[in-house]
């Protein structure tokens, strides 16, 4: 992991004494709320219906048993004991009193954290591939570019003020599991004719209202040279880009107005420019950063140990967890275990401090003492021997954390919606535990297979549900909520946008309809099609028939 160093340390406590000061200029009075809007703001503190709200950066989704032991304890005597993980890899406390947050920001700078730029106009929290390092499909391990991006992007006085927020996400391997098509900058690496290493540079992606997949903007670039092209885009943007007009200042739009080829030119201008005299990343500070994510010392006689599902237990239940929640890693006789934060009737992405703690424990016992947060709202321990599966599931079962459902239809994305945010049309929450309530039936959720459900409580889209195979968007029609279907969207390396399926439907009427969909999937899908294969096969007019015209359902299908 990365560990903080002199500077590092500096930096971050004068950041927390600097909010200190401010916070206590905001509770005499002498800084109206307008005042201090700004200055909360690029400490990650946001002011939601009910209290404050901060956002903890967790860079690249890296967490060490220690850190989720201190953010089990702010849970407990800052909150009220949970805490929220979201899609982009940090962490969110909903019930905190300004007073304490200089206090809690000193307790987060006492385990290498902060709340730096996870909010505002400027570079947020950068992410990357939760597996990042670990992967069996993977080129390189993103995270040594993440965390220079991360340095060089942080308080850096020319991105501070961007037209709007801006997000970066990276992933080292084909399969894409960071979205990086819906992000400002994706970079998705891979290898050239010669077999050498680079990234693909996407720009202009995004959810929001006005949704998109970003462009390639470069085929491939040389990681070295990175952080400067990134500059570049940066710089036109920051040229460029709307301040006019909010919901038309992030880049995206820009991308679109000029075109890419355009906007290409422009960047590649600026990048001539910087490039004599800009820092490239050369072998020995690479090599630094690089020492930080070091693997662990493999166990070797572990390579030996049964890969096969059925080894040490024979249980459906743990034969249906291995299938779902356990991935392939690099090193033979190692284990991705994903730890499910949706058992049925949950909260997506929720986490109470005590449990924070027993999963922190048992990270010190199974996976080196690290742990990831998952881009889908769940944990990730990324170094578990095979041989210690059986063991890590029984422990894993008892705290309401293996349920066998990672990527089918009840790992459901879902925003704080009406239940926390000011922003809010309707609450996402209800319905993603109505759904996950719906879809407890293991065998029912094997059988329908890969199937994500997003929702997102208005048209901001935390909730990714433009990018869902099934997207849930609330929606306000006259003072009541109703709820908008999107179908075939997906955030992977073949990515696309959700359609709309029709007019909005009550709260009540939407688990009938998500399982009306599923059935006419089931009964349409070819051998080994996924729903969004499918999707893409027959198109939505079936999916609309069974929804909106119940009756002809059995003939549209049958
Ligand atoms: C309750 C506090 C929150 C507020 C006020 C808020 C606000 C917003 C707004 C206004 C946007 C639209 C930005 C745009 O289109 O330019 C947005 C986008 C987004 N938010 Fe949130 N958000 C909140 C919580 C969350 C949470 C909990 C998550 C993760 C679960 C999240 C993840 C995202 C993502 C992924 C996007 C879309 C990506 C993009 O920026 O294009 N947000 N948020
Ligand atoms: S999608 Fe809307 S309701 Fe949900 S958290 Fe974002 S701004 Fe709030």
């Amino acid at each position: 992991m990365y560990r903080y160093d002199e500077f590092d340390r500096t930096l971050v406590s004068e950041r927390v004494a600097q909010f200190r000061r401010q916070v206590a200029r905001r509770l005499t009075g002498e800084l109206s709320e307008d005042q201090f809007k700004p200055l909360r703001l690029m400490n990650g503190l946001y002011l939601q219906l009910h209290a404050y709200m901060l956002r903890i950066n967790v860079p690249y989704g890296c967490l060490s048993s220690a850190q989720l032991r201190a953010l089990a304890r702010i849970a407990r005597r800052y909150d009220r004991g949970y805490g929220h993980f979201t899609t982009r890899q940090n962490i969110q406390f909903n019930w905190i009193a300004l007073a304490d947050a200089p206090d809690i920001m000193a307790d987060l700078a006492a385990v290498e954290m902060n709340t730096m730029q996870s909010s505002g106009n400027c570079v947020r929290n950068v992410t990357a591939d939760h597996y990042a390092g670990r992967a069996a499909d993977e080129i390189e391990d993103p995270r040594v570019w993440c965390e220079l991006l991360r340095q060089y992007s942080i308080l850096n006085p020319e991105f501070s003020y961007l037209p709007r927020k801006f997000k970066l996400a990276l992933t080292g391997s084909p399969h894409d599991r960071a979205a990086v098509a819906v992000h400002d900058i994706g970079l998705r690496m891979y290898r050239d004719e010669q077999g050498r290493p680079g990234f693909e540079v996407i720009v202009g992606g995004g959810q929001g209202r006005t949704p998109a997949i970003g462009k390639t903007i470069r085929q491939w670039i040389e990681p070295r040279h990175i952080i400067l092209y990134v500059e570049a885009i940066l710089r036109v943007y920051n040229l460029y880009g709307r301040r006019d007009n909010i919901y038309k200042a992030r880049i995206k739009i820009l991308v679109t107005a000029l075109g890419i080829d355009r906007f290409r030119e422009l960047v590649d201008a600026e990048w001539e420019q910087i490039r004599a005299t800009g820092p490239v990343i050369d072998d020995a500070e690479r090599a630094r950063i690089q020492a930080c994510f070091a693997p662990p010392d493999y166990d070797r006689a572990a390579a030996g140990d049964d890969p096969s599902p059925a080894a040490g237990i024979s249980d459906p239940a743990y034969d249906a967890w291995l299938r779902s929640n356990v991935v392939a890693h690099k090193v033979a006789g190692y284990a991705i275990v994903n730890l499910s934060l949706k058992a049925p009737g949950r909260v997506p992405g929720d986490l109470a401090a005590d449990k924070m703690e027993r999963v922190a424990d048992l990270a010190d016992r199974f996976s080196c003492g690290e742990l990831r947060i998952n881009h889908r709202q769940n944990l990730s321990f990324v170094d578990v021997r095979r041989r210690d599966l059986p063991v890590l599931w029984r422990a894993l079962s008892t705290l309401e954390l293996a349920t066998p459902n990672i990527g089918l239809a009840s790992d459901i994305i879902a925003c704080p919606g009406l239940d926390y945010c000011s922003l809010a049309n309707a609450r996402s929450i209800p319905i993603a535990q109505d759904l996950s309530r719906h879809f407890a039936d293991t065998d029912k959720l094997q059988q329908v297979g890969s199937l994500t459900i997003n929702i997102s409580g208005c048209m901001n889209a935390c909730g990714h549900h433009h990018v869902g195979n099934i997207g849930i968007l609330g929606v306000d029609k006259r003072g009541a909520e109703f709820f908008q279907l999107t179908l075939g969207g997906s955030a992977d390396e073949n990515p696309s946008l959700g359609d709309r399926l029709g007019r909005g439907l009550p709260q009540a009427d939407v688990p009938a309809a998500i399982e009306r969909i599923v059935d006419a999937y089931l009964a349409l899908r070819g051998d080994d099609e996924t729903f969004l294969q499918t999707y893409r096969r027959v198109g939505i007019e079936p999916f609309r028939a069974v929804v909106y015209e119940p009756q002809g359902t059995t003939r549209q299908v049958a």
